[in-house]
């Protein structure tokens, strides 16, 4: 098939072509929306990522220029228009496992991190400051940790916290029978608001998790904890976060992901002002550390990716529907 690929970067270009040999791949920088939709003409599939555009007019452009495939390389599939999609009549897939331990290890770092004050200790050993006040952390041994989405990247991160000492409980509408298993309890999530010393968002972004994290939630939970999303930017109201960090509720704050990122994360802006003041009033926090949507950002789940994306394409391309990992709006 002939691919387009949006918001490529080299790591993309080089995996994607390592994982190809039949299609004829391009691969274009900018993202996919309303506004470089022309770029995909001439093609018959595009290949998307977690900040590309999919709306209601991409989809109806992309249909006209005869694009029949949108192949997501990524897990979320938030910013599709399924609906749209549906009635364009353009098949959408994604990638539903790479490695799960490439993002539930990064949550651990950001903990880690969070908790130890790596990011302050090594600003200040390069300054020849080697004062400990204010980088007092707290043993992970026996502290609570609320789990909210135990698909399979919540289940890893789940059995990497027991392995250190943790009391792990977890929330999901559909209980993972691998996680019980592990002997980790289901609560209701007012009790993991309550009784969570750390808690980390694993959830999809959907209608009902859309700020799940707010001043009512933030409000049930335990004054100083840590929270932690490496999930979806828009699982959390980010105004009543730093309302909360301001007012000592929140102790810890550890970002991959941000409801606004689509226009900062993946380039280098170092030489543009920033204009966003949300994004920027959070960075000015010492007990907050922000990653660049990196949790997945493995050799291994790099590798992972392109061999999905590649194999959905191949599954397509000869009519085997049910082989590859369809994404529908129910
Ligand atoms: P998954 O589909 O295996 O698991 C998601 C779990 O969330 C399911 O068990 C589901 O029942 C549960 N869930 C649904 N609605 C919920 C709700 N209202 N409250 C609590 N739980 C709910 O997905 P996976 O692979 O574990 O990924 C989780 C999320 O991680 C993805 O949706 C994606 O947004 C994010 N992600 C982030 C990456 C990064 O680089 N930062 C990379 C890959 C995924």
């Amino acid at each position: 098939m002939k691919v387009a690929v949006f918001s490529s970067k080299p790591y993309d270009e080089k995996y994607i072509c390592q994982a190809n040999s039949i299609h004829e791949i391009t691969f274009f920088e900018p993202h996919l929306n309303s506004k470089t939709v022309a770029l995909a003409s001439g093609y018959e599939a595009v290949c998307c990522f977690v900040n590309d555009s999919l709306d209601s007019d991409t989809l109806v452009a992309l249909k006209n220029a005869g694009i029949s495939l949108v192949t997501m390389r990524c897990a979320g599939f938030n910013n599709v228009d399924l609906q749209a999609a549906e009635s364009c009549g353009i098949t959408v897939c994604r990638v539903p496992e790479y490695s799960p331990h490439a993002v539930a290890e990064h949550a651990l770092a950001l903990i880690l991190s969070l908790n130890r004050s790596i990011h302050r200790a090594y600003n200040r050993v390069r300054e020849n400051d080697y004062s400990l006040n204010g980088l007092l952390g707290f043993d992970m041994y026996n502290k609570t940790v609320g789990v909210i989405g135990t698909g399979k990247i919540g289940a890893t991160f789940a059995r990497i916290m027991q392995g250190l000492g943790c009391k792990v409980f977890a929330y999901d509408p559909f209980k993972n029978p691998e996680v019980e298993k592990l002997g980790i309890e289901y609560l209701p999530i007012e009790k993991i608001w309550s009784e969570s010393d750390i808690l980390s968002l694993h959830c999809p972004l959907v209608p009902a998790t859309r700020h799940l994290i707010n001043s009512n939630s933030i409000g049930q939970m335990k004054k100083g904890v840590m929270l932690i999303n490496t999930s979806r930017g828009g699982l959390i109201d980010t105004r009543a976060v730093i309302d909360a960090l301001k007012q000592k509720h929140i102790g810890y704050l550890g970002l991959d992901v941000y409801e606004e990122e689509s226009e900062l994360f993946f380039d280098d802006n170092s030489n543009h002002l920033l204009l966003d003041d949300v994004f920027a009033r959070l960075k000015t926090f010492n007990n907050v550390i922000i990653t660049g949507h990196q949790a997945f950002f493995t050799e291994e789940a790099l590798s992972a990716i392109a061999s999905a994306t590649i194999q959905n394409i191949d599954n397509f391309a000869s009519g085997k529907l049910d082989d590859i990992h369809l994404v529908k709006s129910k």
